[in-house]
């Protein structure tokens, strides 16, 4: 297919595929497992579907390419790009200061200068691959800018964006130093979806602070250059993850097999107990493993009858604040296990890897209680992955409320993580719950994520977006 044929376009930071080129100039892939590329394979596959986004690696930007039917369409980022727009504006700016400022933002004006000049070659890249009239679905806060410089570009667009992180209230969004340059670049969509109706409404308060805008409800009014009128929703699509394609992969035998001796590598303890998360501020790892340290020094907990084994995947490995995490986690588990542990039985598996789904899949399976105790997270998919996981429903998840996921997931252990004392108490309870409990809230929790799956959120999205008058086509 030539450019600007492409019905459907998805533009995000990433390509759904890691690409890498040898020595001798082979290009190769292989497909990321985030849950995006799940949710919307499907719907590009349907649809002439094309997909703009970063290769992963700097200057590193090959031809467009098809695989399984999408057009890839590589946008290149120099060095100086990673380290201004993705490690700074997106990862050391927004990224703090979206998730209600756990950790300093940092505000640089050469920051911001290349978050702008990295979103206008995200809009360019995608406004020569969609077709006339066609739905470009635009994701999260490294791109806030992209919806209002591709309506500029090509008004005859339908334009989605999807927040996948929590928008902040509105005296936090107020610290930003460019906040009605990014409110008028999301106003460029015609919907803007967010995890939480919290969100949404956060949004439509810093467009009433930030613009003359009217609005009414979660409906904004528009009114553009030649005078017509045009309406921009902002609503909340809580995503989700494929659960059915989890529940059938923790069912395999193979994966069953695993979970038997993932339990046994440990030590065959009475309780497991997993973490996992992206080693990131935002999860809550510090102040979890204080409470589980805690409980063992109180004896409520004891080894070798309960292990945790958290799993902590790199990510930002350059951004200060996650180097700065990656020392105070380790020394942390390097204290609880030198304090508690015996030779042959440590209290804590710490493990800085990523693993592939079936592994995954096999963890959440042999856990008994699984640790989700974020500071703050736009859903959290990894509470949902150990709910699709335990088609035998056993299990207990300990959910932090200040997660997405704690809006839907009724039949959680819900925690206050900055709570010590009643997170360990929600810990033990955990623990110790008996199994008819662990049924009923497991039927509960098991009901609602294969209900809500992530195709159904996609289609949700885009059928709110499809059904939005076209524009004249005129280029
Ligand atoms: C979060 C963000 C995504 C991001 C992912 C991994 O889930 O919402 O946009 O891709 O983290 O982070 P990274 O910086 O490695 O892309």
């Amino acid at each position: 297919m030539s450019e600007a044929e492409y019905d459907l376009v998805v533009v995000a930071n990433r390509l759904p595929v890691d690409i890498s080129i040898s020595d001798e100039g082979e290009l190769s892939w292989t497909r990321s497992p985030g849950g995006l590329v799940t949710a919307l394979a499907p719907v590009m596959q349907g649809a002439a579907g094309a997909w703009v986004g970063w290769s992963g690696a700097p200057d590193l930007a090959p031809d467009p390419f098809d695989v399984d039917d999408v057009h890839l369409v590589p946008v290149a980022l120099s060095e100086s790009d990673i380290e201004l727009y993705y490690e700074g504006f997106a990862n050391d700016t927004l990224w703090p200061l979206y998730h209600d400022v756990i950790e300093k933002p940092t505000y640089h004006r050469l920051w911001w200068d290349a978050y702008r000049q990295v979103n206008r070659r995200f809009a360019e890249a995608a406004a020569a691959q969609a077709a006339p009239g066609a739905i470009v679905w635009v994701h999260d806060y490294q791109l806030q800018l992209v919806p209002a410089l591709l309506r500029e570009l090509r008004p005859d667009l339908r334009i989605g964006f999807f927040n996948h992180i929590p928008f902040p209230a509105l005296e936090i969004f107020a610290q930003l130093p460019w906040r009605s340059q990014v409110v008028h670049g999301l106003l460029g969509a015609d919907l803007i979806g967010f995890q939480r109706t919290s969100d949404a409404a956060n949004f439509v308060r810093s467009v009433r602070r930030f613009t003359d805008l009217t609005t009414r409800g979660e409906v904004i009014t528009m009114t553009e250059e030649d005078g017509g009128r045009r309406h921009v929703r902002a609503a909340a699509f809580p995503i989700s993850i494929d659960s059915g394609h989890f529940d059938d992969l923790a069912r395999s035998p193979a994966v069953a097999k695993r979970a038997l001796e993932i339990r046994e590598e440990v030590g065959s303890p009475d309780v497991l107990l997993l973490g996992v998360d992206r080693l990131d501020y935002t999860k809550g790892i510090r102040h979890r493993i204080k409470a589980f340290g805690e409980l063992l020094q109180d004896g409520r907990l004891t080894v070798p009858k309960v292990t945790l084994i958290q799993v902590a995947s790199p990510s930002r490995e350059n951004v200060g604040a996650y180097q700065q995490l990656r020392e105070d986690v380790e020394l942390l588990v390097g204290r609880i296990n030198g304090e508690y542990g015996h030779l042959g039985c440590q209290p804590i598996r710490y493990l800085h890897h990523s693993y592939p789904p079936e592994e995954m899949a096999a963890l959440y399976l042999a856990a008994d209680v699984m640790l989700v105790t974020a500071l703050r997270d736009g859903m959290n998919l990894v509470a949902k992955e150990y709910v699709a996981a335990r088609s035998d429903e056993r299990g207990v998840l300990v959910l932090s409320e200040f997660t997405g996921a704690a809006d839907e997931l009724a039949g959680s252990v819900f925690v206050n993580p900055h709570d010590i004392d009643g997170m360990k108490d929600r810990i033990v309870s955990a623990v110790e719950m008996d199994y008819r409990e662990q049924r009923k809230r497991m039927r509960r929790l098991r009901r609602r994520v294969l209900a809500d799956d992530v195709e159904k959120w996609s289609q949700s999205f885009l059928a709110v977006l499809g059904a939005v008058p076209q524009n004249p086509v005129h280029r």
